[in-house]
């Protein structure tokens, strides 16, 4: 994608649904006995990988534009597929469905894209075999991994060291298939979707600070989700209007779970001109109107258990910290290094190529504004939130920016583009 400097952003948008949470309503609405609607559900690549694996497992699916009707198959009426699955660039789908796959009566092999194969599953490994699943992996950690599935899991209680909701989510998932009660800690709150649909589809589970326990499960009943628009993504165009000069954008009912809307407190602290109105709550999750100016902002410090509610802001938070004034430090942040790729070194390089001043430290980033941004060619490793960021970066820059393998945008945000012309005025 070629991209130039802009005057400014004006408008009214949506952006689409919610990515975690398209992925989670495929998931339990494929193991519900009954019909699930899935509404507004994000039709992006890493979900639909989601939903052609629980196809490939005999559920019954009837895709529309903006409906998904899901035909469950039960708990235990999926059925094996005899190659190995493709879970492609999606860490999501893999260490969520690992889960799933444990407490089948059948063999599974996993696989995917070069990036998801250079992934860690260890993190879902460990608890998986302590629960008793029968499970192989390229070292030990990397796909293509093999789950010997078992009727006979056991409940654990696990203590996790990395505040991950795709960890806590696996666990969670072979615990309803786990005898007795299976209990989850995190070190810090992870993003809390998978808690909530739980409940909503009939599982026995209690929250109480930082676990989370639920009881094996014989049934789960099929629903209505209406699927809220996706912070993550929405967090492109709030920093976009922010720090490019004269824009005032409003972004309808974006979700604002507390375990998901860090960035909007982190922003706040920088002295963003951000009004949030209009809350509802839309299946379970609270949705607001988020209204951004262009602001004068400051720098600040992002550590700790502010990290798990903004990981995947990262990258656009690190921008917008080169166009505010001061010193702005991310620490605490290491598992960025983990992600579709190493977020911290890409943010690093590729914003500095275009004129930032940015250090990389061993788990954050240290970063020096305000800088002016310059347009050169830059490249996203094909990972797309780097590509959303580094063209919010282009609009800010001058002269032009090229930037590479821009089509990664589909993984979570089809019409990315086509909403950011919307508004550049
Ligand atoms: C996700 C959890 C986060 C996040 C990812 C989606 C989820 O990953 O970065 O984009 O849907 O559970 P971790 O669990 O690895 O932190």
């Amino acid at each position: 994608m070629i991209i130039n400097k802009v005057n400014k952003l004006e408008g009214t948008i949506t952006v689409p649904a919610d990515k975690s949470i398209t992925h989670r309503a495929i998931m339990f609405a494929s193991l519900a006995d009954g019909i699930s609607y899935i509404n507004n559900y994000l039709p992006s690549e890493d979900c639909l990988t989601t939903l052609n694996i629980f196809r490939q497992m005999g559920v019954d699916i009837e895709q529309t534009e903006t409906q998904l009707k899901i035909k469950g198959s039960g708990l235990f009426g999926l059925k094996k597929f005899n190659k190995p699955f493709n879970a492609n660039n999606s860490g999501t789908t893999t260490r969520l469905i690992s889960g799933i796959l444990a407490g089948q009566n059948f063999s599974s092999e996993i696989t995917g894209d070069e990036s998801l194969s250079l992934r860690p599953m260890k993190r879902i490994i460990t608890p998986l075999r302590q629960m008793g699943a029968e499970i192989s992996a390229k070292d030990d950690n990397y796909l293509p991994i093999k789950i010997n599935g078992s009727k006979i899991l056991k409940a654990i209680n696990y203590k996790s060291s990395i505040a991950s909701a795709q960890v806590k989510s696996c666990v969670l998932f072979a615990g309803l298939y786990a005898d007795g009660q299976t209990f989850y800690t995190e070190p810090e709150k992870s993003r809390n979707h998978t808690e909530t649909m739980l409940k909503a589809f009939g599982a026995d589970i209690s929250v109480d600070k930082l676990t989370v326990a639920v009881k094996k499960c014989e049934k789960l009943y099929a629903r209505e989700v209406i699927v809220p628009a996706d912070i993550s993504s929405a967090a492109f165009f709030i920093v976009a209007g922010l720090i490019i000069k004269n824009s005032h954008i409003i972004i309808k009912q974006v979700n604002i779970n507390k375990t998901r809307s860090g960035i909007l407190t982190v922003l706040k602290n920088m002295g963003a001109d951000l009004t949030v109105s209009n809350i509802n709550e839309v299946s379970g999750e609270a949705v607001a109107d988020i209204e951004i100016k262009s602001s004068n902002l400051h720098s600040t410090n992002i550590d700790g258990s502010l990290i798990p509610s903004l990981v995947d802001e990262i990258p656009i938070i690190a921008l917008c910290a080169t166009q505010a004034e001061g010193v702005t430090t991310i620490s605490g942040a290491g598992e960025l290094r983990l992600k579709e790729s190493d977020r911290l070194k890409l943010i690093a390089t590729q914003l500095n190529k275009m004129g930032a001043n940015i250090t990389e430290t061993k788990d954050g980033l240290i970063i020096n504004g305000k800088t002016e941004l310059k347009g050169c060619s830059v490249s996203t490793a094909k990972d797309h939130r780097m590509a959303m960021m580094l063209s919010i970066a282009a609009l800010c820059a001058d002269g032009q920016t090229t930037v590479e393998d821009s089509d990664c945008v589909n993984i979570s945000f089809s019409n990315f583009y086509d909403v950011l012309k919307q508004i550049c005025k």
